[in-house]
């Protein structure tokens, strides 16, 4: 199995309700491996640049307003499979379909307000890694990655 990496977001949700360290732990838990961490308030520009993917969706508007109404805890994980592991993790979108066990399940408000962001694919998790940290942020530099 490949090892990848992967980005996360704790939401400005799971921030503002003191759940960053459950959640940071539970990826630890899962035995994904934090390589990169810090906490940052987004600017209107970042976050709409990094939903961009979005910007012809009715709720791009509010998930913006969302994404920059208070502090984002962002970090790169790294591990076999992590893209999907973190997936799984996160649990679905919607809180309301997530599984127990799930950080959405436990932490999400609902289906915008839902506690953490992951990358989707590796390409993605590429870009969306290099969007918030450079390399000397990352803490297990892996040359093939
Ligand atoms: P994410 O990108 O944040 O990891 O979430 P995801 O893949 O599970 O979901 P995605 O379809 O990429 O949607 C991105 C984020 O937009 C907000 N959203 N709001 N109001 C709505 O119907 C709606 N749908 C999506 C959520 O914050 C979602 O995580
Ligand atoms: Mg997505």
């Amino acid at each position: 199995m490949a090892v990848e990496r992967t980005l996360s977001i704790v939401k400005p949700d799971a921030v503002a309700k003191g759940a960053t360290g459950a959640i940071l732990s539970l990826i630890q838990e899962a035995g994904l491996e934090i390589i990169a961490l810090k906490m940052i308030q987004l600017t209107e520009q970042q976050a709409r640049g990094f939903y961009a993917v979005h910007k012809e969706r009715p709720f791009y508007g509010d998930l913006v307003k969302f994404m920059t109404s208070g502090p984002v805890v962002v970090s790169a994980l790294q591990g076999d499979n992590a893209i999907a592991r973190y997936r799984k993790l996160m649990g679905a979108t919607n809180p309301a379909e997530a599984d127990d066990g799930t950080i959405r399940k436990a932490f999400a408000t609902d289906i915008e307000k839902n506690a953490v962001h992951g990358s989707d694919a590796p390409e993605t998790a590429r870009i969306e890694i290099s969007y918030f940290f450079n390399s000397g942020e990352i803490q297990a530099p892996v040359e093939a990655l």
